[in-house]
């Protein structure tokens, strides 16, 4: 028996810039002037706010081809099946959010930013694509980000679709890329992480896990840092 959320599919839910900067560990000041890569970033509004701050971000995610009423269609069911799932589980911390009803304001909050966004900037910082492919050129991006995709829906996603996401990310990023969280909805460790670290495939990629002081999903107070060893 699974312990945790357990999830059918990838779900269309998001966070806000304040989340994003605390899963990340993001100092939203010093990254003025860099190119922002958020990938898999679906019904966040990161971007949407982020560039209203005056920051750079490109989001790619592969509902970007979608009409914004058709996007819509999800938001409100995929987060009313998750938010009901979450409740009574013990895979998570309650200090930050406090109840389900908070939680559940925030994430909506979240995708109606970003859909008073999305409609004007379809096709100009909102890109449409699916990894394990990106669209972009050869270290376009200071700084690429994957929240709630990578490792941990490990279930989900096999470790070659992994290891080719990683390449792909990283051959598009001339900085750093960061991937959070780091466990699976059971709240353990993504499994893969140790054979990234092992795989002569990704040899040329240094691998950290950097703690913050965030935490939800119990063991989410990690993210992965890849950098490019030379
Ligand atoms: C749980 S949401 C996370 C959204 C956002 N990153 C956040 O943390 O709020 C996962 C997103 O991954 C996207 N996704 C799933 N498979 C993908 C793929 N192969 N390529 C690109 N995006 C994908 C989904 O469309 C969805 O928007």
């Amino acid at each position: 028996m699974k312990q945790g959320l357990v999830l059918d599919k990838v779900v269309l839910l998001g966070r806000t810039l304040d989340e994003y900067a605390r899963y990340f560990a993001l100092d939203l000041d010093a990254l003025r002037g860099a190119e922002i890569l958020d990938v898999a970033s679906g019904v966040s509004s990161f971007t949407a706010e982020a560039n209203a701050r005056g920051l750079n971000v490109t989001a790619f995610d592969r509902i970007y081809d979608l009409e914004p009423a058709a996007i819509q269609s999800h938001c409100e069911p995929d987060l009313e099946r998750v938010i009901k799932s979450i409740e009574g589980l013990n895979t998570y911390r309650w200090e930050f959010y406090k109840n389900p009803e908070n939680l559940r304001a925030l994430r909506e909050r979240a995708y109606k930013t970003f859909l008073a966004d999305y409609a004007p900037q379809r096709g100009a910082r909102y890109v449409a694509g699916s990894l394990p492919s990106l669209p972009f050129g050869d270290r376009q991006f200071d700084l690429t980000l994957a929240s709630y995709l990578l490792l941990v829906y490990e279930d989900h996603f096999d470790y070659k679709f992994h290891q080719q996401s990683l390449l792909e990310l990283m051959r598009v990023t001339r900085g750093e890329a960061r991937l959070y969280p780091i466990v699976s909805f059971e709240a353990k460790r993504c499994s893969y992480i140790d054979r990234f670290k092992a795989d002569p495939a990704l040899a040329h990629l240094a691998f950290e896990e950097v703690q913050t002081d965030f935490e939800f999903l119990v063991g989410s107070n990690y993210f992965l840092r890849l950098r490019h060893r030379s």
